[in-house]
């Protein structure tokens, strides 16, 4: 059987990690509808690269989280309520619905990543997008696979913008001691050149996306059905890395909990992850441009696993992955930029 959305009025504190510590993300809840694409007259939302956008957009944008921001903490959109999602989601605040024993609701490491956290940044988007009465206002993503996104977008470093967040490595920021982005980065890694930097992380792409991600359960994870307990190897190539180490990297490693990135319960609070997130989705839809056999999975209990989120009008929707397939049709896109790794050998 699929994977069931929560019971929201059953939600309970979140563990941060093996200490034992919690953490309160339990949203509001209210009546649920059930998703509906929007109309196909909508305008696209055309996701740019975060390293090229302008003034212009760098303003709305700023604008959108500011407003997003502050909005009272009885709105299921706000920022922090925003942030709670992906906490409440990932870190033991829910358990399965109508499972005994009880199994927790784990939304990584497994076949559920993927579609779990499209929903995710398309109700963000849209929550942003309202908040500026701007039907085309889409999210930056972060282009690591490219040789000119390899360091964390200026657009998130300026302590000035509500897109910053203090709460990171600061070495790695940008100006920092070792800033340029090592898609398998492990604890120790040394500093490369940029050169040798591109190449190792041409070599990741091309492993994690074409010759390592032939099957569909290599890429998106393997299957997690009602009732599964979710298996920390059960990830995908590109959810370990480089989605996994970046949040890593970005994150703060003196502290306990690696927040704000570093850890699920604190992640959504950094708006870079927002950002992250855009492009692990856009490796979705690239990921089946690459070849034969590189389709969506079509299995039921895939396609009815079902979530809840609150959308622009302050409503709690329920969306089955069924509906999250074809990003087109949820009037998002992705601004065309090269892709300079499909062709890397090993
Ligand atoms: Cu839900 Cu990048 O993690």
């Amino acid at each position: 059987n699929p994977l069931q959305p929560p019971d929201l009025s059953k939600c309970h504190p979140a563990i941060k990690g093996d200490a034992g510590d919690t953490a309160d993300c339990c949203p509001p809840f209210s009546d649920q509808i059930e998703f509906k694409l929007p109309s196909p007259k909508e305008p696209m939302r055309i996701r740019p690269a975060a390293h090229l956008v302008d003034k212009a957009y760098i303003d709305k944008y700023e604008k959108a989280i500011s407003l997003m921001k502050a909005l009272p903490d009885d709105d299921p959109r706000s920022f922090k309520n925003q942030a709670n999602v992906h906490c409440a989601y990932c870190n033991g605040a829910y358990d399965q619905v109508g499972i005994t024993p009880s199994v927790a609701l784990q939304i990584h490491f497994s076949w559920i990543f993927f579609p779990f956290h499209r929903y995710y940044l398309y109700f963000f988007e849209r929550i942003l997008g309202k908040l500026i009465d701007d039907p085309t206002f889409a999210l930056p993503f972060w282009n690591w696979d490219s040789p000119d996104g390899m360091q964390i977008p200026a657009i998130f470093a300026d302590p000035a913008s509500p897109l910053y967040d203090a709460i990171r490595a600061p070495d790695h920021l940008p100006g920092g001691s070792s800033p340029l982005v090592d898609l398998d980065w492990s604890r120790s890694a040394a500093s490369l050149t940029p050169e040798a930097q591109w190449q190792s992380n041409r070599d990741v792409m091309h492993t994690q996306m074409v010759s390592g991600a032939k099957k569909r359960t290599l890429f998106f994870g393997t299957p997690l059905k009602a009732g599964d307990l979710a298996d920390g190897n059960g990830q995908g190539t590109l959810e370990r890395t480089p989605h996994g180490n970046l949040h890593i990297w970005v994150g703060d490693l003196t502290r306990e909990y690696k927040e704000d990135m570093g850890n699920l319960y604190s992640a959504g609070r950094d708006p870079l992850f927002y950002c992250h997130h855009g492009n692990v989705d856009r490796m979705w839809d690239l990921w089946k441009t690459l070849g034969p056999r590189r389709t969506d999975f079509t299995d039921p209990d895939w396609l009815d696993a079902a979530f809840l989120f609150y959308d622009e009008n302050c409503k709690l929707v329920r969306c089955k992955i069924r509906d999250s397939l074809d990003n087109e049709k949820l009037r998002t896109g992705y601004q065309s930029v090269p892709i300079l790794w499909k062709d890397s050998k090993r």
